[in-house]
């Protein structure tokens, strides 16, 4: 009987130390995620919300390329998407504004909580292959078009696809503690100042493939120093300003348009969808924008 007991106390303290590790980061998270929605102050009045505009964050925030299965002919936004990963396969869902199946019943307030925070509308936390750290610098304005965008598509009747994980997908209790170790309380709407920088570091969410991720998928230094393991395995180059010393501004530019090098070489895999269904559609000034800030010193190396 004895060590039966001793197993159970064990255990027992296990699960209550668990349970109050999960509470600390979901504490410390709340602070910061109700910083972001208040910096974000979604009033309707305050942020006049437009469609055109808003599809343009979507094109650079990489939200159709994700969402849209192009390769089996899916619908636009439909999601079903299949991502690869460490941890199995995700699946992206459906974010059209189908009341049943897309997102066509969330409020602002709602879709906010799932951008900026990656937060489902029952609080609980979406997988992180959804770049929501990245998006939790994004502007109100921002917020409000894109949801105004997405609320005017297509709505498609068809349900989202459950991810295919190795983990059991009850281990997203667990991502408070990956968000408090990753999603630094510093990412909020406001830090990004500068258009370029904005566009990089937030929406268009260049380091989630050209940042080295570690063991458990976070990005500890978004840095866009290279990656040795990106989407599906494969080698996503540094886009430092030391290595791109080579790039002038107007290659840059032409890259994101066209997805073609200097060397007159085609932008292969995720990058020529990053640019077929999002830069290529960027105004002339935000592209110059991003090339001005990849050129700068301050896309140095490390921190
Ligand atoms: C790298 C791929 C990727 C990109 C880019 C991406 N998403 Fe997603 N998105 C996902 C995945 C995967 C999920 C599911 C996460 C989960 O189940 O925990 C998701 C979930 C969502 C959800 C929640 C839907 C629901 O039914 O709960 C919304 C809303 C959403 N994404 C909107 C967007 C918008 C808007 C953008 C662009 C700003 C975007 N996504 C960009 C992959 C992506
Ligand atoms: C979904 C993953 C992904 C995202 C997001 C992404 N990239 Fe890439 N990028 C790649 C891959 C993969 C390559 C290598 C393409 C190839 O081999 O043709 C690449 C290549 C590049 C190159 C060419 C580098 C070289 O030396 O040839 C540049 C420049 C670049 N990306 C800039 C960006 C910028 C700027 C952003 C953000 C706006 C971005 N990328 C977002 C995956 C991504």
């Amino acid at each position: 009987m004895a060590p039966r007991r001793a197993l159970f106390s064990v255990v027992f303290l296990l699960a209550i130390g668990a349970a109050l590790l999960f509470w600390l980061a979901d504490t410390r998270n709340s602070q910061h995620e109700k910083s972001r929605t208040a910096a974000v102050s979604l009033n309707d009045a305050l942020f006049a919300a437009d469609t055109d505009r808003g599809e343009l964050v979507a094109r650079a925030s990489g939200c159709i390329a994700c969402h849209t299965n192009t390769e089996n002919a899916g619908s636009f936004l439909a999601g079903g998407v299949r991502l690869e990963s460490t941890f199995g396969t995700f699946i992206s869902p459906n974010i059209t504004s189908d009341v049943e199946d897309g997102i066509g019943a969330w409020s602002l307030e709602m879709f906010a909580q799932a951008i900026l925070n990656g937060r489902r509308p029952d609080g609980s936390h979406y997988w992180p292959a959804f770049p929501y750290p990245a998006y939790a610098v994004m502007s109100g304005q921002d917020i409000a078009d894109l949801y105004a965008w997405l609320q005017s598509s297509t709505p498609v009747p068809v349900a989202s696809t459950k991810h295919d994980l190795l983990i059991p997908d009850v281990a997203r209790a667990g991502l408070g503690i990956w968000k408090a170790l990753y999603v630094s309380e510093n990412y909020k709407p406001g830090l990004f100042v500068e258009r370029g920088e904005y566009l990089v570091e937030g929406p268009a969410h260049c380091a989630t493939c050209h940042a080295q991720r570690d063991i458990i998928g976070g990005v500890p230094d978004r840095r866009l120093s290279g990656n040795s393991r990106g989407p599906e395995g494969a080698q996503v180059p540094a886009i430092t300003s030391t290595e791109l010393a080579d790039w002038t501004m107007d290659d840059l530019v032409f890259y994101l348009e066209i997805g073609m090098t200097p060397e007159g070489d085609f932008s292969g895999g995720h990058m020529a969808q990053v640019i077929e269904h999002g830069t290529a559609y960027l105004p002339l000034e935000d592209l110059k924008a991003i090339a001005a800030y990849l050129k700068s010193p301050a896309n140095r190396e490390s921190l």
